[in-house]
C-alpha cells in the first residue's frame, strides 16, 4: 500500500458542555445483550426483558441524537438467534413489528434515517413490507442514522461479498488485482457508513457474536456489566466519556 491511509474512524470534537471539548464518536455500535437475564432476575418471562429492551433502545436512540452521534447501530437479531425456541423468535419478531409501527412517526419527525443491515428480506413478508415502508419514509433524513442489524451475521455478510467478487472475476468483469479495502467496504451492508468508533456490549459478555467483524477493525471496545434493559441515557453518556479518554493510534505512533 502506498502512503498512510487516513484513519477511517475519525472522531469529531464538539464544543464543551462543561470543561474541555467532548470527543463524540461518529458511529456507536451496540450489542444489546442481557434481556433474558434481566427478566429472569425478576422471575418474569423472557419476553418481558425484550419489551424492556425495546424501551432502552428507544431511550438510547434519542440520547445518541442529543449527544451528536451520527450513526447508531443496534444489534437486534443475529443469524444465530434462529437457534432459539420458535416461540421466542416469534415474540421478538412481534416486538420488532410493533416497534416499527409505534416509533416510525417519531423517528421520521426527529430527522432519523433508518437503515437495516442483515438479510431482513428473509423475514415474514408483512414485516419486510413494513420495514421497506419505514426505510423509504426516512431515506431523505440526515440528522442521525439508526442502523438496525436484523438477521445479521458478519460471516454471512462477508461470504456474500466474496461470492459476488468471485462471480464477477469469473465472468471477466473484475480483475482480482483491483480488489482493495475500499471495494470490499462498498459491498458490505454498511456501505457508505463510517465504521464504528465505539462498540458497546452490555451484560458482561466479552465476545462479538458474529457482529461487524470487518467494520470493527479499529473500534474501541467497551464491555459493561449493565443488562441492556437497564442501559439508558446516562450509561451512553458514560460510555462516550470513556471513549473520549482513550488514545486511538490506528497503527501509528
Ligand atoms: C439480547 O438479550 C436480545 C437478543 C439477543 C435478541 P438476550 O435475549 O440475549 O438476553 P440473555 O443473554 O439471555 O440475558
Ligand atoms: C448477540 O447476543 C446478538 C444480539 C444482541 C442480537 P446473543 O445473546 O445472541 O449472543 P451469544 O449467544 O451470547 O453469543
Ligand atoms: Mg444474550
Amino acid at each position: 500500500m502506498s502512503g498512510a491511509p487516513a484513519p477511517k474512524g475519525a472522531v469529531q470534537g464538539r464544543p464543551a458542555g462543561g470543561d474541555g471539548p467532548l470527543v463524540v464518536p461518529r458511529h456507536v455500535a451496540i450489542i444489546m445483550d442481557g434481556n433474558g437475564r434481566w427478566a429472569k432476575k425478576r422471575m418474569l418471562p423472557r419476553i418481558a426483558g425484550h419489551r424492556k429492551g425495546i424501551e432502552a433502545a428507544r431511550t438510547v436512540t434519542q440520547a445518541a441524537g442529543e449527544l451528536g452521534i451520527e450513526v447508531l447501530t443496534l444489534y437486534a437479531f443475529s443469524t444465530e438467534n434462529w437457534r432459539r425456541p420458535a416461540e421466542e423468535v416469534s415474540d421478538l419478531m412481534g416486538l420488532l413489528r410493533h416497534f416499527i409501527q409505534s416509533d416510525i412517526d417519531e423517528l421520521a419527525k426527529n430527522g432519523v434515517r433508518l437503515r437495516i443491515i442483515g438479510n431482513y428480506t428473509a423475514l415474514a413478508p408483512d414485516l419486510v413490507a413494513l420495514i421497506d415502508g419505514a426505510l423509504e419514509r426516512t431515506v431523505r433524513n440526515s440528522k442521525m442514522t439508526l442502523v438496525i442489524a436484523l438477521n445479521y451475521g458478519s460471516q454471512a455478510e462477508l461470504v456474500s461479498v466474496m461470492r459476488d467478487l468471485a462471480n464477477r472475476a469469473k465472468g471477466g468483469s473484475l480483475d482480482p488485482e483491483t480488489i482493495d479495502e475500499a471495494m470490499v467496504d462498498g459491498m458490505l451492508d454498511t456501505q457508505g457508513l463510517p465504521p464504528p468508533d465505539l462498540l458497546i456490549r452490555t451484560s458482561g459478555e466479552q465476545r462479538l457474536s458474529n457482529f461487524m467483524l470487518w467494520q470493527l477493525a479499529y473500534a474501541e471496545m467497551l464491555f459493561v456489566d449493565t443488562l441492556w434493559p437497564d442501559f439508558g441515557a446516562q450509561a451512553l453518556a458514560n460510555a462516550v466519556a470513556e471513549f473520549g479518554a482513550r488514545e486511538r493510534r490506528f497503527g501509528g505512533l
